[in-house]
């Protein structure tokens, strides 16, 4: 069976997607759609001057959206980054640019015969991956935000390096928005299978720096290098081969949690279709406190 992914939006982020997935070999089909023809067109023919030292082949095609109608996945890196950053940066900065982007994209999707899984990173990303949900129609466990899938990561490189091990040796979750509302759960982290609230007391690493560290941790690559890539697109990439072997993985991806009545970041069960299992944590009150005002803020910027 042939594996194929669409990419749409070949900035930063979508052109580290189309990078990974090449160097990898993890499809055999590979649509790139951009806006910007020219552009699209040479990252095709630079991925091509790059197969003949590639132990693997992947066909690539430019700009055309029926090549996605028997695609597994289609990838959402559309984005307007420059509007985040400033004095008081937020993910919300980009909501109307990106939001008619996803609009005309989701309303090109729609007319081809795509009937696979939209993994979208396009920020604000709970309320994106929203929207591509509502105006495709897709059941809502087909439809899956990177979320802090990226932000639990930033936790573990910092937890990881606060203990000198390797940030898979971290477990545990950021929950809620993608966004300045996210929190880490604190009680759902171990480090070599200890809690860390209670290594932390013993050692007086201060978890809220850490907590707050992460939170920005998007803003201090933005501010550096003017936009965030590396990070994310291995994010999105992860959660799409998760799909694509339906590896049927725990990650903490933006989905539909119907108790909070909006896509937000929380453990799930995830495979060929998408969002197997939704988990349940057995949180603390104060967390389910934050949980809960994540989900208020993004229900009140719904476009
Ligand atoms: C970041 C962007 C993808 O956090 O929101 O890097």
């Amino acid at each position: 069976m042939t594996r194929k992914i669409g990419i749409i939006g070949m900035g930063n982020v979508g052109a580290a997607c189309a990078h990974y997935i090449v160097a990898g070999g993890f499809v055999d089909d590979l649509v790139l759609i951009d806006q910007n023809e020219k552009k699209v067109k040479a990252d095709a023919l630079d991925f091509e001057d790059a197969m003949a030292n590639l132990p693997y082949h992947t066909n690539i095609f430019v700009n055309d959206y029926s090549q996605l109608d028997d695609a597994d996945i289609i990838i959402s890196a559309v984005g307007h980054i420059k509007l985040i950053g400033g004095d008081h940066p937020n993910r919300f900065g980009e909501l109307k640019p990106t939001g008619d982007s996803v609009t005309d994209v989701a309303g090109k999707i729609k007319q081809t015969k795509f009937n696979g899984i939209m993994v979208v990173i396009s920020n604000p990303n709970d309320v994106m991956t929203s929207m591509y949900q509502q105006i495709l129609g897709f059941p809502k466990e087909r439809v899956i935000g990177t979320g802090t899938l990226l932000d639990s990561a930033r936790m573990k490189r910092a937890v990881g390096k606060a203990f000198s091990v390797d940030p898979r040796s971290v477990s545990g979750y950021n929950l809620g928005e993608h966004g300045n509302s996210q929190f880490t759960a604190w009680s759902t982290v171990k480090v070599m299978d200890q809690p860390i609230e209670k290594l932390a007391k013993d050692s007086g690493l201060d978890l809220e720096q850490i907590n707050e560290d992460v939170r920005m941790g998007g803003f201090t690559v933005f501010d550096g290098k003017g936009y965030t890539n590396y990070g994310v697109s291995t994010a999105a990439v992860r959660l799409s081969l998760a799909i694509l072997n339906d590896a049927h993985i725990e990650l903490p991806v933006s989905n539909f949690r119907e108790e909070y009545g909006v896509y937000l970041s929380y453990p799930a069960i995830v495979g060929r279709n998408g969002i197997l299992k939704q988990l349940q944590l057995d949180l603390p009150q104060s967390e389910l406190d934050k949980l809960q005002a994540s989900a208020d803020y993004i229900k009140k910027n719904l476009k």
